[in-house]
């Protein structure tokens, strides 16, 4: 690995705009929490949990990230889930992130959603005081569960308007397209929400789905989202209404087999706001600055093109004017 490239993209400072907060676990963090929740683990190991990661497609992905997270049980599990991550992010020099949080995932088991939520804000909390990095939360539901529970789960945020940014769709995408959740985000938007969906890649009817996004959703941001380049006219609408896309490198290479370092390129070219993130770092292996070096090792992605992702990270986030600014005039001064 050249250790110039190496050094340059530990010195970025960065954002993430797409992390499961879920995906976060660790295995050896797996066994610490069960042993405190007395929960008994079919594997011996963290070695033996990493040895089972076996993901060719979502769904084989999504059956294992739901059945590990029964580990997570109370309101300190959460803020050490998430305090893990942030103390990863902040060693990378990541100092902006908006992480993702399934509650669907966590009240089906019978935790509270309060109990998860205030956890993580906890731990935001102190990340940003302690840690430097700051970070506004989503709230993502899911997509293979109903819009009437998506719906009581929104309700179930109303107290903790405060506490995140926005909503974002996620989990099984197949035969649950945008449209289904069509008043639940218009109620959010309502709310004064932000809107995200994940598009993720080669779906069936993918390319229907990124238009529901755009024209019936009209959502403020797509989750992946590579499929849009099949079609001139998505890759219009996207770049002309400058929306980012949160593209996941080393995800994609897990569940599609290709890092899709081409179609980036391709997305830059066209003037489309790409973005880099690690989606489910702990089970990809992967967290931000391995996602970069991933485009550097496959395709020699320049320090230009690394600076002109991470701007728009940057450009295409949540932040405020004020903090964008501050980002953006810090990463400018990395040569
Ligand atoms: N939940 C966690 N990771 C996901 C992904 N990559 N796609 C859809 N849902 C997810
Ligand atoms: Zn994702």
């Amino acid at each position: 690995m050249p250790s110039e490239m190496h050094d340059f993209i530990q010195q970025l400072p960065k954002a993430e705009l797409h992390v499961h907060l879920e995906g976060t676990l660790e295995p050896e963090h797996i066994f610490s929490l069960a042993a405190r929740n007395d929960i008994e683990l079919e594997y011996k190991t963290p070695a033996e949990v990493v040895a089972a990661y076996d993901f060719h497609d979502l769904p084989s992905f999504l059956k294992i990230y739901y059945a590990a997270m029964d580990v997570l049980r109370t309101e300190n599990d959460f803020y050490e889930l998430a305090l893990h991550y942030f103390r990863r992010a902040a060693a990378q020099n990541v100092v902006y992130v908006e992480p993702f949080f399934d509650p669907q995932a966590h009240t089906s088991r019978g935790v509270a959603f309060d109990t998860v939520i205030n956890g993580i804000q906890r731990a935001q909390l102190e990340a940003a005081e302690k840690l430097g990095v700051q970070s506004n939360l989503i709230m993502c539901f899911l997509r293979d569960m109903s819009a009437e529970s998506a719906a009581e789960h929104l309700a179930m945020a109303k107290p903790h308007l405060d506490k995140i940014i926005g909503v974002g769709l996620d989990s099984d995408e197949k035969d649950n397209p945008p449209a289904k959740f069509a008043a639940v985000f218009a109620e959010a938007r309502q709310l004064g929400l932000k809107l995200t969906m994940h598009c993720d890649v080669n779906q069936k009817d993918i390319l229907g789905h990124i238009r529901e996004c755009l024209d019936l959703i009209e959502v403020d941001r797509i989750d992946h989202g590579v499929n849009a380049l099949e079609d001139d006219a998505l890759c219009t609408e996207i770049a002309r209404r400058g929306l980012g896309l949160t593209v996941c490198p080393v995800s994609n290479r897990f569940v599609v087999q290709d890092l899709t370092s081409k179609e980036i390129r391709a997305m830059l070219d066209k003037g489309m706001k790409a973005t880099i993130n690690s989606d489910d770092p702990a089970y990809f292996r992967a967290y931000m600055n391995e996602n970069l070096q991933a485009l550097v090792d496959d395709a020699d992605f320049t320090k230009e093109e690394l600076k002109t992702l991470t701007r728009n990270a940057f450009e295409v986030s949540w932040a405020s004017d004020e903090q964008k600014a501050s980002f953006i005039s810090r990463l400018d001064q990395v040569h």
